[in-house]
């Protein structure tokens, strides 16, 4: 754990700054009462009492899809927005999931902190081990970190939550955040339901930070191998919504044609 780990956390009861305990296996904040989070073996402090996030099945299934490397555009895009607009600063990525995108900040020279409910993704994480960087398992609607800590934060497929991304950025901060665009896995949907419809525009988007910038990313991608098919319908919602029967239809499918369709959003805090 370095020293800029310990001068962006902070205890999520008391606010108090973290040390390291004397046998180095946890973290003990100087509040009054000393509260204590042990360091998984992985590297990573689990701050979550809960079970919640995304479940060992689909962080695995979105692990697998996502080495496949059919969103790497958009790995590539948020590294270069990032580069271009927040060069070398510390980079939240909130709702890291496995690390995918982590792992491209990472390697545009950035310290990342990642932030997930699901500790399997968080343990997934910091397997990768990314120089300068942290994982923690937290809810991104209260993560234990102090104000105004990060120049950058990306959300990538992960619920949004302004007053808490505002009050980690520092002022001139930028945030990315990236989703799905309407016709995002549409193929997936047309395979699964008898009448498919396109995404709607999400009603979480951020209002009080400066909107600088918005795109749309659309290209189209080929799976031909059963395997990969079923791991990008397990790492979607529609996986937990899907009949047995609907979804059979997608399991008897060699090939699948699909597009992916993301809308990436800037934003600065003035
Ligand atoms: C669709 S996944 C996206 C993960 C990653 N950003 C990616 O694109 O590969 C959404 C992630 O958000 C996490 N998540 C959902 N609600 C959360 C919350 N309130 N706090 C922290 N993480 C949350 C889930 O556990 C899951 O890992």
């Amino acid at each position: 754990m370095t020293d800029k780990i310990f001068e962006t956390l902070e205890c999520p009861i008391c606010g108090a700054a973290f040390s390291l305990n004397e046998s180095g296996k946890s973290i003990v904040c100087a509040g009054v009462r000393h509260h204590c989070w042990d360091i998984a073996s992985g590297g990573f402090v689990n701050f979550s009492g809960s079970h919640g996030g995304d479940s060992k099945e689909a962080v695995a299934a979105r692990r697998h899809f996502l080495s496949l490397g059919f969103y790497e555009p958009l790995a590539r895009r948020i590294k270069e927005l990032l580069g271009e607009l927040a060069p070398g600063v510390s980079v939240c990525d909130a709702g890291c999931g496995e690390g995918y995108y982590s792992s491209a900040i990472a390697s545009g020279g950035h310290s990342v902190f990642g932030f997930d409910l699901s500790r399997p993704a968080v343990a997934a994480a910091a397997k990768r081990k990314l120089p300068d960087s942290f994982f923690s398992v937290a809810g991104i609607n209260a993560m234990p970190v102090r104000d105004c800590s990060f120049g950058g934060l990306v959300n990538i497929f992960a619920p949004c939550f302004e007053d808490e991304f505002s009050r980690v950025l520092r002022h001139g901060g930028i945030m990315i955040l990236a989703g799905a665009g309407a016709k995002h896995l549409y193929e997936l949907k047309a395979a699964i339901y008898d009448e498919p419809t396109e995404n709607t525009e999400r009603a979480d988007l951020p209002t009080d930070l400066s909107l600088i910038g918005r795109e749309e990313l659309k290209y189209s991608f080929t799976l031909e191998d059963r395997e990969d098919i079923r791991a990008l319908f397990a790492m979607t919602p529609y996986y937990y919504r899907t009949s047995f029967s609907d979804a059979g239809r997608l399991a008897s499918l060699d090939r699948l044609g699909v597009t992916a369709d993301f809308e990436i959003y800037v934003y600065r805090k003035d």
